[in-house]
Formats: C-alpha cells, structure tokens, sequence
C-alpha cells in the first residue's frame, strides 16, 4: 500500500520526540516535511531537537526541517522548561546543527504541501497552531482541502494542565486554535480527555528498552528522566503521559480513537479562562471531530515502534 503524505507541525519536546520517532518507523505514512513552532521551547531548540530525532531514528529518510513561528499570533511566548528541561529534550543536550533549517516559513510549506497533496495529506500538529492557523490565513481553500488535520490540544471533561481549564498546546496559542478549529477543516482534536488514558510508568519505560544497546537506553533515560520526575510531582507517580503520540497513532491509523463530531470554540481571552476548549454551536459542516477514547489494544501494538 502506498505511503500516505504526512507533514508533523511539532514544537518538538519529550512527547513530540517520541511522536516523531513513532512517526518515522511506521510504514503506513510517509513525513515529507517536519516543521516547527514555539512552544514547550524556543522555536529554534525545537528546530535543533527534531535534527536529533532524526538522526537517532535512523532512519534512511530525513525529512526536510523548516523552522516556523517564534511566537503565537498575539500573546507572549510561554514555554514549559519545568516540564520538558531547559532545551526541550530532557537532559539531552543535542549538537548543533550540520544543516541548516529550510529558512521558508512554515506555513508556506503547509500551505504547499496542502496544495500538492490536497486529501491525501495529513497534517499532524504537536504543539501550538501557530504555523496552522497562518497556513489557514495564507490559503484556507487548499487547507480545507486536506484530507485530516490531527491537533493534540483541548481539555473538555478533565482539568488542564496549564492552570485550571487549559491544556497546554490551546493555552500558549488560543487565537491560532480558536482560528483552526472554526475554520471548517478536516480537524481531529485530540484533547487530554483522550491522552491521559495512556500513561508510561518508569518501569514500563525501562521493561520497553531493556533489550536496547545501552546507549539507546541512555537516550530514552535522558529524554524521559526529567519529564517523568514533573509528572512525579504532579500526577503522585513516575510516570509520562504520551499526549504526542496518541494523537499521531491516530494520524498512523484511522480508527485507534473514538470520536465524536461538535462544534468547539476556544477562550481567547488573556484571563484565568484563556485556552480554555468549549463545545459550541457551529455553522453546519464546520464542526471538527473531538476524540473520546483509546483503542488500547492497536495502541499497544502500535506504540512498541517506538522503543528501538
Ligand atoms: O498539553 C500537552 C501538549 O503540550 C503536548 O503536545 C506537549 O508536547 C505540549 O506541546
Ligand atoms: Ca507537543
């Protein structure tokens, strides 16, 4: 079966690391590009980070790497060193870069990549909609031609993460989300209603690459060491969730989540509700879908890609 086209938009921290190297190891799609935005780190560490995913999936395929929004639309730049290091891996420190990102915008490319693949294409968001919903100002015709737009974002019956209402990704850019959940694409929200229900525990960690050369282990360790010791803090366990990878599981195949189709609107406003993911009435046909569960079985086979 040919390789579906995929673009991840990635603002390439712990979780969206291990979405990559998932994404890189699965036959199903092909990445034709990686592009970046602000958010867990600044948007060049994301642009470093995804080189060292890269090169540690080893895989023969490098995608093209196109560096993208250093900010959201209107607010101030918020990242998360507490959860996901200083650099955005973990304690993993990786080299510069041999090769320079592709300098063209980000959403240039989305918007390109959109109008060449037009519905076989998926676009899989990691982080912020930033690099989208600019994607979606520059050419909303070739965006909504898109077969699916997969966004891990949105809290609607749990609590955030980011303050009280808000998950991270929806928090840092809510005018970029509010701009690409209304604009009548072919969107998947998958909300941490949906990727909380997976959690890797330390021991799972260490029983997953037990078998690997040491120094693979050690890379796993260093990535996953810090961002299990935060959630030590505020989930009472050493543990992960996999927010990023859920969300591209269901990029990978179709069906891994339950969904449901309603109309959502996003809290834009820079108050104590900011982020915050609400189902709305939308005008008909605009109403992405909102994930609701995990088909945990495919998950399990689907998630051992990542641990080589
Ligand atoms: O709220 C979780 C999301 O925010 C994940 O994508 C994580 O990588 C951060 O970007
Ligand atoms: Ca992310």
């Amino acid at each position: 079966m040919t390789p579906r086209p995929v673009v991840i938009d990635t603002d390439a921290g712990v979780d969206d690391a291990l979405a990559i190297l998932l994404a890189l190891r699965s036959p199903e799609i092909s990445v034709e590009a990686v592009t970046t935005v602000a958010g867990n780190a600044e948007v060049h560490q994301c642009t470093r980070n995804v080189y060292a995913v890269i090169e540690r999936a080893g895989s023969s395929v490098r995608p093209p790497v196109v560096q993208g929004s250093a900010a959201p639309l209107r607010l101030p730049l918020i990242t998360a060193p507490e959860v996901h290091g200083a650099g955005g891996l973990g304690s993993l420190v990786p080299r510069l870069m041999k090769r320079p990102a592709r300098t063209g915008t980000a959403a240039f490319t989305i918007a390109a990549l959109a109008r060449r693949f037009g519905n076989r294409l998926t676009v899989v968001a990691l982080g912020p909609l930033t690099n989208i919903a600019r994607a979606v100002q520059k050419d909303v015709r070739a965006m909504r031609s898109v077969g699916r737009i997969v966004s891990m974002g949105g809290a609607f019956r749990v609590p955030g993460n980011t303050g009280p209402v808000a998950e991270f990704n929806y928090f840092v850019d809510p005018h970029a989300a509010d701009i690409v959940v209304t604009s009548g694409l072919r969107l998947t929200v998958v909300p941490l209603d949906v990727t909380q229900q997976v959690m890797l525990t330390w021991d799972n960690l260490c029983t997953s690459v037990a078998k690997l050369p040491a120094r693979r282990r050690t890379w796993f360790h260093r990535l996953l060491d810090g961002y299990m010791e935060y959630h030590a803090l505020t989930e009472g366990r050493r543990s992960a969730y996999l927010h990023d990878p859920v969300a591209m599981a269901e990029a990978i195949r179709p069906g891994v989540l339950s969904k449901v189709r309603t109309g959502i609107r996003v809290e834009t406003w820079n108050g104590p509700a900011r982020g915050m993911t609400v189902f709305a009435t939308l005008p008909a046909g605009k109403s992405p879908f909102v994930a609701t569960g995990v088909d945990h079985g495919n998950w399990k086979i689907l998630s051992r890609r990542i641990w080589r």
